[in-house]
């Protein structure tokens, strides 16, 4: 698959000494799970963790997407003092590692037979120059709706199948006085609906084209113009309250029945599910219509920055270890709304809807119709990412229209890389 795989050349250290034996030492995790949702399942970790006897230094750095969490983690970096494991996605993970500041976790990975049960695709970012840099936690994916079904019911609307009946059923919960649209105005946030509305535009082939590729013919094309239409109807669509919404508490707009639907990663079920709601009872939870059987992925994955301190380095052979172990990925992911890193992981304990992930993630991979998330650094590296994030966040907030989202756009591209 392009342009899951990096092409720098990494100078990664040598391989972290593995232990069986308990240790007393502690990691330093920075992270931004700080939603409900999110500190349920950081918890699971951090209690797994409890039980091998490692200790856990809290370091969260709020705000969805991750963006201050990589400020932060920058600044202890350059003053040397960075943190032991760093929550981390895609191009930065690699990155890091071209940086030579990430720890290689080969030992571990060869003695727990990583190779054989991570997808490629998610291989292509725990690896840099042929070494295991971090252990990947999860697989999210961005191109999901997450709609408040007593809402739906009462106005007699079905799940949308269609890109025009998705716009037809939001316009008669508008009518209804209700949101139609629960939207947080965070940059990543409307990146994140632009992922699944690309998708429903042109498919794989004009996302990687355009995204993956960065084809300055498909980045400024008609049906790039049609995404632009399509952000404009979603704007059209959401409250006079969005600017600056965390997504969570948008999330909890489709929850307290003030909102129909939510376009959001499925970190967002993690909210649903703290707040004790069933899917297919109390919410339902279904691709951007118009990219079924598509999905746009990022992981969560852990990366190690190389320590001296040999109790450090070990607490960090068994953090790796722990997250992988099949057991772990089942009882996190089951929380977080995500689906397991490793192909081996029975789907019994996972609700519909991650049994429905699960499900679609393998398809698209063997259909090739999976592609790495814009919005959530598994297409570009971040200079990329960000300037996508700026014309689609302009255009979002009604700066310009959208023929000159598109053209800027491909001068965006082209000047951030
Ligand atoms: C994503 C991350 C998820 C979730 C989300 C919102 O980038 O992969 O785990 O935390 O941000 O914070």
């Amino acid at each position: 698959m392009r342009g899951y795989f990096g092409k720098k050349t990494a100078i990664v250290a040598a391989p972290l000494a593995t232990t069986s034996m308990a240790v007393a030492e502690a990691v330093e995790v920075l992270h931004w799970w700080t939603s409900g949702g999110e500190a349920a399942a950081l918890n699971v970790l951090k209690d797994d963790l409890a039980g091998k006897s490692i200790g856990w230094v809290d370091m969260p750095v709020a705000g969805g997407g991750g963006e201050a969490a990589m400020t932060t983690l920058r600044a202890r970096v350059t003053a040397g003092d960075a943190p032991t494991a760093v929550q981390m996605l895609g191009f930065d993970i690699l990155d890091w590692a071209a940086e030579g500041k990430l720890a290689n976790l080969d030992a571990v990975a060869a003695e727990e037979g990583w190779d054989a049960v991570v997808p490629a695709p998610l291989q292509g970012f725990s690896k840099s120059d042929g070494h295991w840099v971090a252990a990947p936690v999860n697989v999210h994916s961005t191109n999901w709706v997450w709609a408040n079904k007593a809402i739906l019911d009462e106005l007699r609307l079905a799940q949308p199948t269609s890109w025009d009946e998705f716009v037809a059923a939001m316009q008669k919960v508008k009518e209804s006085g209700k949101t139609a649209l629960a939207h947080g105005g965070q940059a990543w946030q409307d990146a994140t609906m632009f992922d699944g509305v690309v998708l429903s535009v042109g498919g794989v082939e004009f996302y990687k084209r355009a995204f993956i590729d960065l084809d300055p013919a498909a980045l400024g094309t008609d049906q790039m113009v049609e995404a632009f239409n399509r952000m404009a109807t979603l704007r059209g669509v959401v409250d006079d309250n969005f600017s600056g919404r965390d997504w969570n508490l948008a999330s909890a707009m489709v929850i307290n029945n003030e909102a129909a639907f939510q376009i959001m990663g499925d970190w967002a079920k993690g909210e649903f599910l703290k707040a004790g709601k069933v899917p297919g009872t109390d919410f339902l939870c279904f691709r951007v219509p118009g990219s079924q059987g598509m999905v746009a992925f990022n992981s969560d994955q852990f990366a190690m920055f190389a320590q001296t301190d040999e109790g450090a380095v070990a607490a960090q052979g068994e953090m790796a270890r722990a997250i992988m172990s099949p057991s772990f990925q089942s009882a996190f992911n089951v929380v977080k709304g995500s689906v397991p890193a490793r192909i081996d992981v029975p789907n019994d304990a996972f609700d519909d809807c991650g049994k429905q992930g699960m499900a679609e993630l393998a398809e698209a991979s063997t259909n090739c119709t999976l592609v790495g998330s814009i919005a959530h650094g598994h297409a570009n590296k971040a200079a990329v990412k960000n300037a996508i994030y700026d014309v689609v966040t302009a255009h979002f907030n009604g700066e310009y229209d959208v023929a000159t989202a598109a053209a800027n756009l491909v001068g965006a591209v082209e000047a951030a890389q």
